[in-house]
């Protein structure tokens, strides 16, 4: 139920309960869609009057993911929460997000939001009350613990030889309690203890209301952390070559009973048919993202999103994610987020293409994002190409870039977080104000608009693979099967399910390629429905050589 008591049901999805798996999420980061109140910082109605873009007649996605819209103290630019029930002002009214469910659900989309429940801002009123005392309601709801003993100048040791992602101890000293409390990020982002039961209730209360809202699905921010060790136990080290990675995080993250965890919180999510929640995988491996994977649960992995642009390491990447995931449990497909570099710069770089070359890697990369098996989950901003922006020092809003220390290096994530330009001109069509993060040099030829109206932009690719992916249901059910096209340089793989058999080529060289199709299982030749480029072959016959042009990617139907 919203506030004015009706709860929003969406009107004609493309895909019923399983929409968790045949369809597509794509990740709005709210700063940075649009602003519509002219503060620089986009917001809820930005996203609201954008909607088309991302609809039917526009992108054709399934659902959007919300980065956190709730209030914040803004340390780490809305992962730190200070109220997760409400929608932080900066952001647009409650009203507002009503307005934006029924909206996108009217549309057919879907909307999932970000859930930060590992920690809150130490500025969240549980935080203040457990800080001020070892009494009251609220004061196990961190993680404290004495220190370990007293240096000889009498200051505090800390519990254990736990150390912070964001640098520096994940151990903060506070006078008033004279006991430590945990972080595993910013000191400003105390760890709940999800071992005291009130914490459980109270969070699952709160993800009970944006279901009543008629909230769809939900990721979990670091997911895999909520629970440690009950004794919490010194790391084991090992060699690295930053505090971090000296441990083997063996007691911090990754405790045996978070499926249980997660399982209580899927029983709150499945009250109601097709909502589906998405764990991100924090620091762990492809295999660990697996074994997390439920039904209608995914797990982000990251093997995908760490690939230099060679066919070898994607296929290699490919095979490792089949292993793992296996026949029953459903990955996703995941190669730029708020945390990383976008792929478009990050896999041009990888092989020093040139600026022209770049956009035609993008567009090789959606082709394996939008037909391998899995659920794609877009990034912002990626369908038109956008690449890091250039970020100085002194306008990084992401604290640990100004973290002085030998033992800790960081990619400023402000570099992938910047403003969406919608147009050419002053603001690009996303602020009439100085925007909060700068517009990226390209702002005035690559945007939306002009995009739109090129048949052969990035966009527009785009918009031709999420068609087919939406039309063959191979793409969205088949299995996949790594397939040999004759030339090292061309990753090849075969979809086949409810839908029939499909082969995706994509050739990853800046010379092109010659292929030898193999053979269809049913037919004597290939259809190419999709592909990066506007202009497709009729038809192309099995075995014999086909030319694929410069980083070319083909989506063809078997044709019998
Ligand atoms: C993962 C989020 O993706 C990242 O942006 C954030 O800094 C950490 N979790 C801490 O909440």
């Amino acid at each position: 139920m919203n506030r004015t008591g009706v709860a929003s049901v969406v009107t004609s999805p493309r895909f019923g309960d399983d929409w968790w798996r045949r369809g597509v999420v794509y990740q709005v980061y709210p700063r940075s869609f649009a602003d519509t109140d002219g503060d620089g910082v986009g917001d809820l109605r930005g996203i609201i009057d954008h909607l088309d873009h991302l609809g039917r007649d526009g992108l054709g996605i399934d659902a959007i993911w919300l980065s956190p819209i709730y209030p914040s103290p803004g340390r780490d630019v809305g992962y730190d929460v200070s109220d997760h029930r409400r929608v932080d002002p900066l952001f647009g009214s409650e009203d507002d997000f009503d307005e934006l469910v029924s909206e996108s659900h009217r549309r057919g989309i879907r909307v999932v939001l970000d859930l930060v429940m590992n920690h809150t801002s130490d500025r969240h009123p549980w935080f203040v009350a457990s800080r001020a005392s070892r009494s009251g309601p609220y004061a196990d709801w961190y993680i404290w613990r004495d220190p370990a003993g007293f240096a000889p100048d009498g200051t505090p040791l800390p519990p254990n030889n736990w150390v912070s992602w964001f640098g520096g101890p994940a151990w903060t000293y506070e006078s008033a309690r004279r006991q430590f409390y945990h972080h595993t990020f910013l000191v400003e982002q105390p760890e709940l203890d999800w071992r005291t039961p009130g914490v459980e209730a109270a969070q699952f209360e709160m993800v009970q209301g944006w279901l009543d809202r008629g909230v769809d699905g939900f990721r979990l921010d670091t997911f895999n952390v909520f629970l440690k060790h009950p004794e919490m136990l010194a790391n084991p080290a090992r060699r690295g070559t930053s505090a971090w990675t000296r441990q083997v995080h063996r007691f911090d993250i990754d405790q045996p009973d978070q499926p249980a965890l997660i399982a209580r919180f899927r029983a709150i999510v499945d009250r109601a048919p097709g909502r589906m929640s998405v764990g991100e995988m924090f620091v762990g491996t492809t295999e660990g993202a697996a074994v997390l994977t439920t039904d209608r649960h995914l797990v982000f992995d990251w093997e995908l999103m760490t690939q230099p642009w060679r066919a070898h390491a994607f296929r290699a990447a490919i095979r490792r994610r089949e292993r793992a995931f296996g026949p029953d449990r459903w990955p996703t497909i995941v190669l730029s987020n708020h945390d990383q570099p976008r792929h478009a710069s990050r896999l041009a770089a990888s092989i020093d293409a040139s600026e022209a070359e770049r956009d035609a890697i993008a567009k090789a990369a959606a082709t394996i994002e939008l037909t391998s098996r899995g659920t794609p989950f877009l990034y912002y901003g990626e369908e038109i190409g956008m690449g890091d922006v250039r970020i100085p020092l002194a306008e990084s809003v992401d604290p640990p870039t100004a973290r002085v220390d030998p033992e800790f290096q960081w990619w400023d994530r402000s570099q992938s977080r910047t403003p969406l330009p919608w147009s050419g001109g002053p603001g690009a069509g996303f602020t009439t104000a100085r925007p909060w993060l700068r517009l990226g040099d390209d702002a005035t030829t690559r945007n939306v608009a002009s995009q739109r109206a090129d048949p052969d932009s990035v966009l527009a690719c785009y918009r031709r693979l999420l068609a087919a992916r939406c039309e063959q249901r191979s793409l969205q059910d088949g299995t996949l099967v790594l397939t040999d096209a004759g030339d090292p340089t061309v990753l090849a793989y075969r979809r086949s399910g409810s839908g029939g058999e499909i082969l995706v080529m994509v050739a990853f060289d800046r010379r092109g390629a010659y292929v030898r199709l193999p053979a269809p299982r049913r037919g004597a030749g290939w259809r190419p429905v999709a592909g990066t480029h506007p202009d497709l072959p009729a038809r192309v016959e099995s075995r014999s050589p086909h030319r694929l042009r410069p980083f070319e990617g083909l989506v063809l139907v078997a044709d019998g």
